[in-house]
């Protein structure tokens, strides 16, 4: 976790880098901190908190210099306070470094140096790189941030900066890094959004990669030493595209922007009846499917299994990317790894991808963030083309991973020769639509919320593929508004959630018409005669349910192997009023950060 942003240039820098960090505080945001190499030294100012304390301190008005680094924390190590936030530095104040990621030998690293005499000041992994640096360095700081990197196990992404030094020295393992290329000036940063009002024109470091940066020029090598090319990348998202265009939040932005991010993914991917996709191996071989993800997407790849399995006819296993790296999955050269991430940079999700690699199976990526890690190094991939995703909690990315998982399967049971359902495609075009009828009804969700703000458990209920949309709802109402909430298959209360039921725990039932309406409706029937309070989900021209529920959302009638998309709508909703009728951060919940790149 953690941003990093960099800067060398003739500007004012102060702006460039708390702006940068503000861009990226989805990474993490319990403390933030700048070094700047000004009159001979460096300065350094480091708050607790979010990035505006920082912005705040009367300090940072008087900083002019022409070279950066700038840090906003996810704690691994360590409380978020002021001597645990970065930048970092050396015991002569001479060298300072930004780090994303988890030095795992830190321990032993600490020992040694305080044997030596360094003297450490805080709890944090990433302190020892700034003495390493300083223990190794005789006048040539690329050499010296070799000879540490040689030394660390663990992930990082860095920049370190040198008083007598006019570049900023980058390393990449594991966590992501980006350089900015100016005119006559340069950037570094985890992610592109801190950089994007600048520049478009970036270059992705890949693991083991280190760069020597100046205001007008960089060198990548590897470690080795060896003179690396790296492609520069433009890019293609606008500083509109990252703003919240009059929402409230960007959750709420994000929410209502699926009408439009669902057709992105669907764009050019159904033609003349048939599903395009660019698969660079034969996928009618792959015997079984394994997908790895975390969170939300583990939500959506849980919706997959039920496509693959009943459209594809191929036998799919979905595992949570942290089990599955640890244990000793049976996966061959026959079998198809998906991994499905958001931001491309999940560390979990990125370690499942290499184990499944390792182990002989060919892969496929289902990503958001074009050039990110996985993106990068899976054998063929599906871009979500959903836009970026600043809200914690996620909702159109979740949609977008749906869609694309339905192509997926669709392009599979095509390339085996059985015949696709040309209404289903025709449906599947058609989706957008229904999610912008979907969305008309928010302010009714909003009364529903209004009157469930101050509970305390929430229950969520559904069958099929509408279990993991109650998972789903459950995981975005205890993200944003701090309230307990369990997702439950419907059938399976019996076996010990029923206890729970009493007037005080409303149910959520997802219960649009399918196959198994009939039982959902025994379930729902179950709860009331508990006193339970019903909140239903269902199909327009259901008027049956309207019966027994206590609260009635509706949403358009779609079939059942889309009804995953239209349902989740209401249930973002529904998170969302109410954590903002609760006035909390709705974007940036407590404790939450949006890019898990430790594990
Ligand atoms: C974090 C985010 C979640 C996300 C999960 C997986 O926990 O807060 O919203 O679902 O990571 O992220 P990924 O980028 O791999 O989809």
């Amino acid at each position: 976790m953690c941003g990093i942003i960099g800067y060398i240039g003739q500007k004012k820098i102060s702006p460039i880098l708390i702006n940068g960090l503000k861009k990226l505080e989805y990474r993490g945001y319990d403390s933030a901190g700048i070094c700047v190499l000004e009159n001979g030294g460096l300065t350094i100012i480091k708050k607790t908190g979010r990035i505006e304390e920082l912005a705040k301190s009367p300090e940072l008005k008087n900083v002019n210099g022409a070279i950066g680094i700038a840090h906003t924390r996810w704690a691994t190590h360590g409380e978020p306070n002021e001597q645990n936030a970065h930048p970092h530095l050396d015991c002569e104040q001479k060298i300072a470094i930004v780090h994303n990621g988890i030095i795992e030998n830190y321990q032993a690293l600490r020992e040694l140096l305080i044997k030596e005499g360094h003297k450490i000041s805080s709890e944090t992994d990433s302190e020892v790189l700034a003495h390493l640096i300083e223990k190794f360095y005789k006048g040539d700081l690329l050499k010296a941030v070799k000879e540490t990197l040689a030394l660390v196990d663990g992930a990082y992404g860095m920049a370190v900066i040198h008083k007598d030094q006019d570049k900023i020295v980058v390393a990449r393992k594991g966590s992501p890094l980006i350089i900015g290329v100016g005119e006559g000036e340069m950037f570094v940063a985890s992610d592109v959004p801190a950089i994007l009002e600048h520049t478009k024109k970036v270059i992705y470091l890949n693991d083991d990669e280190i760069a020597v940066i100046g205001q007008n020029d960089y060198q990548i090598t590897n470690l080795a030493g060896e003179k690396l090319d790296n492609k520069i990348e433009e890019i293609k998202w606008s500083v509109e595209q990252m703003e919240k265009k009059g929402y409230k939040h960007f959750m709420l932005k994000e929410i209502f922007e699926q009408p439009e991010s669902i057709s992105n993914t669907l764009r050019g991917r159904i033609k003349d009846g048939k599903i395009k996709l660019s698969i660079d191996f034969d996928i009618k071989e792959i015997k079984k499917i394994v997908i790895t993800a975390c969170g939300t997407s583990w939500h959506s790849a849980l919706i997959g299994k039920y496509l693959l399995e009943s459209i594809a006819e191929i036998s799919t296993e979905v595992d949570y990317a942290s089990e599955f790296r640890y244990r000793q999955p049976i996966v061959t050269k026959n079998d198809l790894a998906i991994v499905i991430s958001q931001s491309g940079e999940t560390a979990d999700t990125l370690a499942a991808l290499r184990e499944a690699k390792q182990r002989g199976a060919k892969s496929l990526g289902i990503i958001n963030v074009v050039g990110s890690t996985i993106s990068r190094e899976v054998d063929s991939g599906i871009y979500l083309h959903a836009g970026p995703e600043i809200g914690v909690a996620s909702t159109k990315a979740f949609t977008s991973q749906v869609v694309a998982l339905l192509l997926l399967t669709l392009y599979i049971r095509q390339e085996k020769g059985i015949a696709l359902d040309k209404e289903l495609l025709e449906d599947l075009a058609d989706i957008p639509e229904k999610i912008d009828q979907a969305l008309h009804r928010a302010e009714e969700v909003k009364e529903i919320a209004q009157k469930f703000k101050d509970i305390k458990n929430f229950l969520y209920l559904g069958r099929g593929l509408n279990f993991p949309v109650a998972l789903e709802g459950a995981l975005k109402l205890k993200e944003i508004s701090y309230i307990h909430a369990e997702g439950y298959p419907a059938a399976e209360i019996k076996h010990g959630p029923i206890a729970l039921i009493d007037e005080n725990m409303p149910v959520v039932f997802i219960a649009t018409k399918n196959s198994l309406s009939e039982k959902i409706i025994s379930n729902m029937e179950e709860v009331k005669a508990r006193q339970g309070v019903v909140i239903a989900l269902v199909s327009d021209s259901d008027e049956r349910i309207e019966k027994i529920a206590d609260y009635i959302i509706k949403v358009p009638e779609v079939r059942n192997e889309l009804s995953a998309i239209v349902n989740s709508i209401p249930l973002q909703l529904l998170a969302y009023y109410i954590a903002d009728l609760r006035g909390l951060d709705v974007d940036k919940p407590r404790n939450l950060a949006k890019s898990v790149t430790v594990e």
